[in-house]
């Protein structure tokens, strides 16, 4: 079972409290999308996403990616039992919608750098590292149904 520390508690209750979950969940969602332009391949019905532009102004991009964020935020209240919290969402991911695992690391590390461009120097070394653990243990949940 992984351990958190009550300053790392702290780190990410006080992260998820001032979160802007509009602007950071669009912004993330598209990152992932213009960086990594495979993962675009699960998102076919949700309109053109031909250009960068096209990524960041489609509505459905931007209200998947608050979704995504929201998603997190059972982490955040189960941080004890990330494992069972994403026991559905892992099953949904694999057998439903067969996303590649490995892409929930993309989706990871582009969050972390939305997050760090937008706290500035706010986003100290202790709180990346923080809220990376945080994100791994996340992803290995959501991995954990994939057979
Ligand atoms: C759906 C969370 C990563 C593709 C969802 C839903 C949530 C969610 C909460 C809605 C489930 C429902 O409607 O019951 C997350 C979290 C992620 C993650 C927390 C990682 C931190 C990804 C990645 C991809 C992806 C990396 C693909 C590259 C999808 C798709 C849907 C979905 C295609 C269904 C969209 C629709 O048609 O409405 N995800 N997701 N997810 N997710 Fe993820």
């Amino acid at each position: 079972m992984v351990e958190w520390s009550d300053k790392e508690r702290g780190i990410i209750n006080s992260l998820f409290s001032t979160l802007d979950y509009e602007d950071i969940g669009s912004k993330t969602l598209s990152r992932c999308l213009i960086v990594y332009p495979w993962t675009q391949r699960y998102f076919a019905n949700f309109g053109p996403l031909y250009s960068a532009e096209a990524i960041t102004t489609n509505p459905n991009i931007a209200a998947h990616g608050v979704k995504i964020l929201h998603g997190l935020d059972r982490a955040v209240k189960n941080m004890d039992n990330i494992k069972t919290a994403y026991t559905e969402l892992s099953v949904l991911h694999s057998d439903k919608l067969k996303v590649d695992p490995d892409n929930f690391t993309l989706l990871s590390d582009c969050l972390t750098i939305v997050i760090a461009a937008k706290m500035g120097s706010a986003f100290t070394p202790e709180t990346q590292a923080t809220f990376q653990k945080f994100l791994a243990v996340v992803v290995s949940a959501l991995g954990k149904q994939y057979h």
